[in-house]
């Protein structure tokens, strides 16, 4: 496996390749890796010649500044890891050398990033899609692979792919989840033993709605769902069944297709958030 900390390096590494003919697939990731990121790299190595992985904690994503020093960082395992699924390169370049200028790229999404995430975490999105955009551009990858656990991030990333005409597939993949249905994430890590316990509750409510999604009017679910949280002293800060491709809210079930229904929920200090699809 190649490790590479500089944009000139693997952009020649990577150009020799293309030049003998081999395909590419990128799979963009901040590190502490768990298996839900291995996931895409199993998805990755099936599809492509060569596997791309880039780990790097990408500063304008983070809206708070205790969250980006508190992330975890976990590089040597994250390469044992890496090494272990068949990676071929890794990019691990520093903030300086991601942006040895300031990031003032300025996107627009139109509502996408307005919503859900978008509204409890103003320019989160325009750091992602900057970040994602740089690395097509050094990677030039043939595919992409997100994870469905960040749906509204693969919305934005899709938006981006269409209006810049980027020459990249995407690939989404399934959430990946614990024994108690916690979707993975690098932040579980942050989560104590009981708060983990407690988390749980959040995939159980999402599979509650999915049985009862068309069966009950959404304002009363959308009730349910908040006294749930509030009588277990959990934070919620958001719970929305929107459209899956608009993110508009829904008020009725009437020729409901294309439903997700999204929610972020703040466990101790951990912000976490998931989905389920509820008619596609
Ligand atoms: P990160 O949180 O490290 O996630 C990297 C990729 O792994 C994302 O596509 C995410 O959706 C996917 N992923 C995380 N947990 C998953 C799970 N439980 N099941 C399936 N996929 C999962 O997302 C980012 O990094 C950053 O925003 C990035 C795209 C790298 C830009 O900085």
């Amino acid at each position: 496996m190649e490790l590479f900390e500089t944009v000139n390096d693997i952009k020649e590494y990577l150009k020799t390749k293309k030049e003998e003919g081999l395909t590419i697939g990128f799979v963009p990731t901040m590190g502490a890796l768990h298996e839900g990121h291995l996931s895409l790299f199993r998805e990755a190595k099936e599809e492509n010649d060569l596997v791309v992985a880039s780990i790097f904690i990408n500063p304008s994503q983070f809206n708070n500044q205790s969250d980006l020093e508190k992330y975890p960082r976990t590089l040597e395992t994250d390469l044992k890891k890496l090494e272990e699924q068949g990676c071929n390169v890794v990019f691990h370049p520093s903030v300086e050398e991601m942006y040895p200028e300031p990031d003032t790229t300025e996107f627009d999404f139109g509502n996408l990033d307005k919503v859900l995430e978008g509204e409890f975490r103003p320019g989160h999105f325009n750091g992602v899609a900057s970040v994602v955009k740089k690395l097509f551009e050094i990677i030039k990858p043939d595919r992409a692979y997100f994870g469905l656990k960040d749906f509204q991030q693969l919305l934005i990333i899709h938006k981006m792919i269409k209006d810049f005409d980027c020459p990249v597939e995407l690939v989404p993949c399934a959430i990946v989840r614990e024994k108690n249905g916690l979707a993975m994430s690098s932040r579980n890590e942050l989560l104590s033993k009981s708060e983990r316990k407690q988390a749980s509750l959040i995939y159980k409510t999402l599979k509650f709605i999915k049985v009862q999604a068309g069966f009950q009017p959404i304002h009363e679910l959308k009730n349910y769902v908040e006294r749930e949280f509030k009588r277990k002293n959990m934070k919620l800060e958001y719970f929305e069944i929107v459209d899956m491709y608009t993110l508009e809210p829904l008020t009725t079930w009437l020729g409901s297709k294309n439903v997700i229904t999204c929610i972020a929920v703040q466990v101790g200090n951990v912000r976490l958030i998931d989905n389920i699809i509820l008619f596609s």
